[in-house]
């Protein structure tokens, strides 16, 4: 009787363990956005390209619109190990101590797309993304989305119709900066609470790329945009170390394939995207959108200079200078 029970708990042990070895890895892929955005998108695409490439031995299952968790606890949450994956805007890498990927958020800092693309898909790029293992994270991409615009409730033509509007920003000491360059008073908001927060006009204003705005009805509450392309939006894909060291090798190399295939994927369609939630918002009627006059974007240029000298100190005045040179 007792050799009996001792085999049955031998084929328990036995089954389990197969059990175990069947049981797919899970990525839990969090983001802030809609799925119906550039982000949005690039996730799903990973998820099936990864899924398709280790023969289900990965599941990637994706959160969008902050479903699990806002930009502050989703980066807890990551180096806590409850998500795998994340792509936080470059802008909210500060309170991870990371302050240098702030420097994406510098005014008019890249002149191009190209430029852009010169320092994300070069050794400048490779580096920031290297430096984050300090903190327990790798930094698989760069993903894009574009040049951001400006909206509030009254038209924003020279930067003095900035002055006492509070403008909604990521958690970015360089956008802090930006708003009180112009006057305005910046107010740090999660993604998730922007749209509730222009309607009830706990803030007056904010930025994003037309993708953002339009997916998140923002247009429905903001009656002016500027097409100010003032500043760059983009993010960084980012995996728990722990968790990434810890998958079979040849596991690891499908997910970087993936992403690699994501990445190309992403870039492709995020003009295109824009572009489209721009001529959508224009077509509901609710929001006018006005283009600078030459003059006006000088004087935009003008009173947003000061904030890189200001920021040197924390960004580091070398990265700001190797960049500025990259971008050429
Ligand atoms: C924001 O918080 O404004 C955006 O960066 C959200 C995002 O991830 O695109």
């Amino acid at each position: 009787m007792q050799f009996k029970s001792l085999v049955i708990a031998l084929a328990a042990a036995v089954s389990m363990s197969a059990a175990w070895a069947q049981a797919p890895i899970v990525i839990k892929f969090s983001h802030v956005v809609a799925t119906d955005t550039p982000k949005g998108q690039a996730a799903e695409r990973f998820k099936m390209m990864a899924e398709k490439a280790t023969g289900g031995r990965v599941k990637v299952e994706v959160y969008p619109n902050s479903q699990l968790y806002k930009d502050k606890e989703e980066m807890e949450a990551l180096q806590l190990g409850a998500v795998q994956m994340l792509a936080p805007s470059l802008a909210k890498f500060g309170p991870l101590g990371a302050k240098e990927f702030e420097v994406f958020d510098l005014p008019y800092i890249f002149p191009s797309k190209q430029a852009l693309y010169n320092v994300t898909e070069g050794p400048i790029g490779k580096g920031m993304l290297q430096r984050l293992e300090s903190k327990g994270i790798i930094g698989l991409a760069f993903w894009d989305n574009g040049f951001k615009v400006m909206s509030a409730n009254k038209p924003m033509h020279a930067p003095e119709d900035f002055k006492g509007l509070k403008m909604r920003i990521q958690s970015s000491k360089v956008l802090e900066s930006q708003m009180r360059a112009l006057g305005a008073n910046p107010q740090v908001l999660a993604f998730s609470e922007v749209y509730q927060a222009l309607q009830t006009g706990v803030v007056d204003g904010t930025e994003n790329p037309p993708s953002n705005m339009y997916t998140q009805k923002m247009h429905e509450v903001q009656k002016h945009v500027t097409m100010s392309n003032h500043g760059y939006l983009g993010y960084a894909v980012i995996v728990n170390k722990k968790f990434w060291d810890g998958l079979p090798a040849d596991i690891r190399k499908q997910l970087e394939k993936a992403m690699a295939d994501a990445t190309t994927f992403e870039k492709a369609i995020a003009q295109r995207d824009n572009d489209l939630a721009m001529e959508a918002i224009k077509k509901t009627g609710k929001t006018t959108v006005y283009n600078l006059t030459p003059a006006e974007q000088t004087a935009w240029r003008t009173a947003l200079a000061p904030v890189q000298k200001e920021m040197e100190g924390r960004i580091g005045k070398d990265l700001i200078g190797a960049i500025t040179k990259q971008a050429k």
